[in-house]
């Protein structure tokens, strides 16, 4: 008997379903990796993803390619939720004609990107591909090229996040830079414009390719991704968790997490985190964690640029961007890493309008002829830049050092912080005692040099002179930050800013 109709579209689905095929499935397996379907199954909540274009097939037919037309081309689309909130998804299918893309393929990834935008709801794309589909030539670069201008289109206006999952290679590397967030996988992922055989032919290097762009190199030498994780599920999850601090669009206000914890709590710890000599190191993510809802953070880019932390908090129930120096790390003093680090950030959190916490303690830019030659100037006048023009809520909390160029950089009163505040304990000067008593007495001997150290510690080694002036609202206790940050916050709720007409700026790149 002839099959029905729908048995002729459960059959078709059951196709499109198995892919490349059991045996390229269990490959995958075998090499530590989830198909493209398993992981939009762990990334959405049950049941709630939709597919769209799973019948959409390539329309080439050299190279042998009439004879490799797998329904949905080697790209799983569609929309879902994340603890009930819409995101759109794509997944690269690597038992696909290695994922490649190909122009069928990259039209069903710009679909859904469309969608995104019109409805206004994150992208999170999942990247396992051979790269550009060899066999359409044109066809697949072009692709390349329309996701790439979506992009940046969407860039500030919807929440775009980049799982790469298996090999993303040449200038498929693209898209993922252009996102917001880039996850990786340890030992299973790798990012390249060319890969070790075109290193070797061209410099002489020998590499393999987790020496040459996996996920250590990304997430510790060059930034490019932001965090790293030792399988598929665990970035998975991470990526929930991730998109739970961020609101769905620029038109939407964050999500907000009704907490346990009290607004008002005090946390006496606080008022000895800063130990007596102010050259002694402290943890300042035991500041950040003490002032969030529950404890809970989600750092960003935690292993690059260690002296400086970015990333995600609640205050209550509210998500809040924080950015942090730690002076565990080079003292906490910034440099070209740290700078780029949370300019960046800051940028994505003014995007979105997710307000920003500034906790400082910073003796001042990194000394050296390597940050020189590098560009420190051009590097750090990003930070200062994305501080200066950024307008969601932005509050300060001085616990230490806020020397020289680095106080102004760290979201002063003067870069338009709204509400700044310091510990009793913060100094703030144009240098430290010992560097300013060697310059304005060069010639003096040693005691009479020490007697001017302690004039000048007894001069500016206090908030008091900054709030003199009024760069400084207010000197607080530190057991008191929670719920000062908190009152702020709420302060600024209802913040409007207006800025003069431009087409667009030209920020120090
Ligand atoms: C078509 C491809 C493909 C591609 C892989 N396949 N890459 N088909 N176009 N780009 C196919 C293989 O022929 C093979 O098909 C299947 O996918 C699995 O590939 P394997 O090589 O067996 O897998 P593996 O050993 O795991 O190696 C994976 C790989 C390798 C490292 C990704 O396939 C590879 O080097 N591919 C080429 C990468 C590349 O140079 N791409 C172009 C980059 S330039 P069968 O049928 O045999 O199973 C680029 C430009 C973009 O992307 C520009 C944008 C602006």
């Amino acid at each position: 008997m002839k099959p029905s109709i729908v048995e002729r579209l459960e059959e078709k689905r059951r196709g499109a379903r198995m892919g490349g095929g059991q045996a390229r499935i269990d490959k995958q397996h075998e090499s530590g990796k989830l198909t493209a379907r398993e992981r939009i199954e762990v990334l959405l909540d049950p049941d709630s993803f939709e597919e769209s274009g799973m019948f959409m097939e390539h329309r080439h037919t050299q190279f042998g390619m009439d004879a490799k037309r797998i329904p949905g081309d080697g790209v799983v689309t569609g929309h879902g939720t994340v603890n009930g909130r819409l995101v759109f998804v794509y997944s690269q299918d690597f038992t696909v004609l290695g994922g490649s893309m190909g122009e069928a393929h990259a039209r069903k990834i710009c679909h859904i990107m469309d969608m995104a935008m019109k409805v206004g709801a994150p992208v999170i794309g999942m990247n396992d591909s051979g790269g550009a589909r060899i066999q359409e030539g044109v066809d697949s670069l072009a692709g390349y090229g329309e996701i790439f201008q979506r992009n940046v289109t969407a860039s500030g206006v919807i929440p775009q996040i980049s799982l790469i999952l298996g090999p993303c290679a040449g200038g498929a590397v693209y898209s993922p830079a252009l996102t917001d967030f880039t996850f990786m996988v340890r030992n299973t992922s790798y990012m390249f414009v060319t890969g070790p055989d075109v290193v070797k032919t061209v410099t002489h290097e020998d590499v393999t390719q987790e020496a040459l762009g996996g996920a250590t190199v990304h997430t510790t030498r060059t930034g490019v991704a932001d965090m790293a994780f030792d399988n598929d599920i665990d970035a998975l999850i991470q990526a929930r968790r991730l998109l739970n601090f961020l609101p769905l669009s620029n038109r939407e206000e964050c999500p907000t997490r009704t907490t346990e914890d009290p607004e008002d709590r005090v946390d006496m710890k606080l008022n000895t985190l800063t130990p007596e000599n102010p050259n002694k190191p402290y943890d300042m993510m035991e500041l950040v964690r003490s002032v969030v809802d529950e404890g809970d953070f989600f750092e960003v880019k935690p292993d690059i640029a260690r002296n400086i932390i970015v990333g995600f908090g609640r205050m209550n129930g509210s998500s809040v961007g924080f950015v942090a120096n730690q002076p565990m790390v080079l003292a906490g003093c910034l440099d070209i890493e740290a700078s780029v680090k949370a300019a960046r950030f800051i940028r994505f959190c003014d995007a979105f309008n997710i307000p920003l916490i500034t906790l400082v303690d910073v003796p001042g830019f990194l000394p050296g002829i390597s940050q020189e030659h590098h560009g420190i100037i051009r590097h750090g006048a990003k930070l200062l830049y994305a501080y200066a023009e950024a307008t969601v809520p932005k509050i300060t909390v001085i616990t230490r050092k806020a020397y020289g160029g680095a106080y102004i950089v760290m979201n002063s009163r003067h870069l338009k912080g709204d509400i700044n505040y310091a510990w009793a304990n913060a100094e703030i000067a144009v240098m430290g005692a010992e560097g300013a008593a060697k310059i304005l007495f060069r010639g003096e001997d040693d005691s009479t040099r020490k007697q001017h150290e302690a004039e000048y510690v007894e001069t500016f080694a206090n908030p008091f002179v900054a709030a003199q002036r009024g760069y400084i609202d207010d000197v607080i206790r530190p057991q008191n930050t929670r719920w000062r940050l908190c009152r702020a916050l709420t302060l600024l709720k209802g913040k409007e800013t207006q800025k003069p007409w431009k087409k667009h700026d030209n920020m120090p790149l």
